[in-house]
């Protein structure tokens, strides 16, 4: 049997979806999910989107965007991302989703760090993804296929002809014209994250094995507030935008140290609220918190439900008590290599949106809500350029259906020592020696014996790793520190 489509969208974040909803009433579409649909980072997004307020905003959105990003931006991709931001929004309200507003309709904004001003847009308190995403499902009707592992992409002469998967224990080839991947990230590389249990970098894995060039991977982004004391493997996000509201870092004496190493404090780029949490507690040794006293009980539990519940399941009364907090890994700068229409360079018929996609439109430090921003403007654009292209024509080749072994006994053990790795030495603060230290140790695995499921994971680290090693001055997420840095 010969299964195809228009388009293959892989993915079921805010990219993967808008590209679909975008299509489906003129493409055949279908929609490839690694587990449950709503195992995805848009899901677990918290504070909100970024939008410009005003037509006049539109320049300050950029310049914060830029500064965010340390100078490593591509200016084109984030004034595209700035000045059609409005129009995304605009549609997504035209359809019918709700932003929280105020009793007399108009919208809320909230703030977070690096902004110039309050133009957080937010939804179900701090539910904005998840609210977003359950608006989105409901709308598509294009299939999605579950429980389906994309294990290579059928790529020949510079052409990608369909995605190869394993489902329901069978290996077999889907066939489309055009493949757009919206995959998301790297999160379960490291072993503290705030990611979707199915964010584990296997597309990038993938690129890599077929020389798809991967950009600015030493960019990975921590969030300054998560909640690691848990066994979850998806770390409680503590979003910004408390903070935005009025949350204070301290330490175990109450003392707000952020502003020994910016006059912005809590307000910080998240990069520098990262760092400094990291480096107060490596240096003295100190638990530090989230003070959240200064909130309003009701108000916070109206304003912050999820955060509200979730630690209430984790023994916290919010916001009476404070919260240890850690950094975690959260998001990655770097990704596939695309042109600012999210076409793969080098690669016909194939795209890569969201966060799985580099545009340069982050930097070397995203700010703040404007992921899924990026998410729905730039698959605003990959629909309108698909809209114009060909449709699935039965001529196109065929691929073999075989498949290397994807999981063998050992992996796991091996998994879960790479996310230490990735931590300790890819991490917050890195040095040249021991990212050499690192790279060794990830290229020893690959010489093992190990499923192709690992072998992707291992691709995309020592990509990271080699980045990393590759820039030798600090820059946005990037932090050396030492005596070979
Ligand atoms: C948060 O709510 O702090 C996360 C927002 C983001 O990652 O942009």
């Amino acid at each position: 049997m010969k299964i195809f489509y228009d388009v293959l969208v892989v993915g079921t974040g805010v990219a993967g979806l808008n590209t679909a909803l975008n299509l489906e009433d003129s493409h055949s579409i279908l929609v490839v999910s690694k587990d449950y649909a709503w195992e995805c980072n848009t899901f677990y997004a918290q504070g909100g989107i970024a939008v410009p307020i005003s037509d006049e905003d539109v320049f300050v959105h950029i310049k914060d965007t830029l500064e965010a990003g340390d100078g490593h931006c591509n200016p084109d991709a984030v004034e595209i991302l700035c000045s059609e931001a409005r129009q995304s929004i605009q549609g997504l309200i035209d359809k019918g989703f709700q932003f929280d507003c105020d009793e007399k309709g108009k919208l809320l904004y909230t703030r977070e760090a690096a902004h110039s001003c309050s133009r957080i847009l937010h939804a179900g308190g701090d539910a904005t993804g998840r609210f977003l995403h359950l608006f989105m499902m409901k709308k598509l009707k294009s299939p999605i296929l579950y429980n389906t592992q994309v294990t290579d992409l059928l790529i020949s002469d510079g052409k990608c002809f369909g995605v190869r998967v394993s489902h329901g224990g069978s290996i077999f080839n889907i066939y489309a014209k055009n493949v757009v991947i919206a995959s998301g990230g790297v999160g379960s590389l490291y072993e503290y994250h705030t990611n979707a249990r199915t964010i584990s970098a296997d597309m990038h894995g993938i690129c890599l094995s077929h020389s798809i060039p991967l950009i600015d991977m030493e960019m990975m982004q921590f969030h300054p507030t998560a909640f690691v004391q848990s066994s979850a493997v998806r770390k409680q996000l503590l979003s910004e935008s408390l903070r935005g509201e009025g949350a204070k870092v301290v330490d175990k004496d109450g003392r707000r140290f952020l502003f020994d190493y910016d006059s912005r404090g809590e307000l910080s780029a998240r990069n520098i609220v990262s760092r400094a949490i990291f480096d107060y507690k490596q240096r003295t040794g100190k638990e530090v918190y989230l003070d959240l006293s200064g909130f309003e009980s009701s108000h916070f539990r109206e304003r912050f439900p999820s955060i509200y519940y979730n630690m209430k399941v984790m023994g916290y009364d919010l916001p009476n008590q404070k919260i240890p907090v850690s950094p975690a890994f959260h998001y990655a700068m770097g990704g596939i290599k695309t042109d600012l229409n999210c076409a793969v360079e080098g690669v016909e018929n194939l795209f890569a949106v969201g966060e799985a996609a580099n545009t340069g439109v982050h930097g070397a430090n995203r700010l703040a809500s404007n992921s899924l921003l990026e998410g729905l403007v730039f698959s605003d654009k990959v629909a309108k350029v698909l809209k114009k292209s060909q449709k699935y024509s039965h001529s196109d080749m065929l691929f073999c259906e075989k498949e290397d072994i994807l999981m063998i006994e050992g992996d796991k053990l091996l998994k879960n020592e790479l996310r230490s790795i990735m931590w300790k030495y890819a991490g917050i603060i890195r040095n040249g020696k021991e990212l050499e230290k690192a790279l060794i140790r990830v290229e020893d695995m690959l010489r093992l014996p190990i499923g192709k499921l690992l072998r992707l994971r291992l691709l995309t680290s020592r990509e990271i790793i080699k980045s990393a090693l590759n820039r030798k001055v600090s820059l946005g997420a990037h932090y050396i520190r030492g005596e070979n840095g």
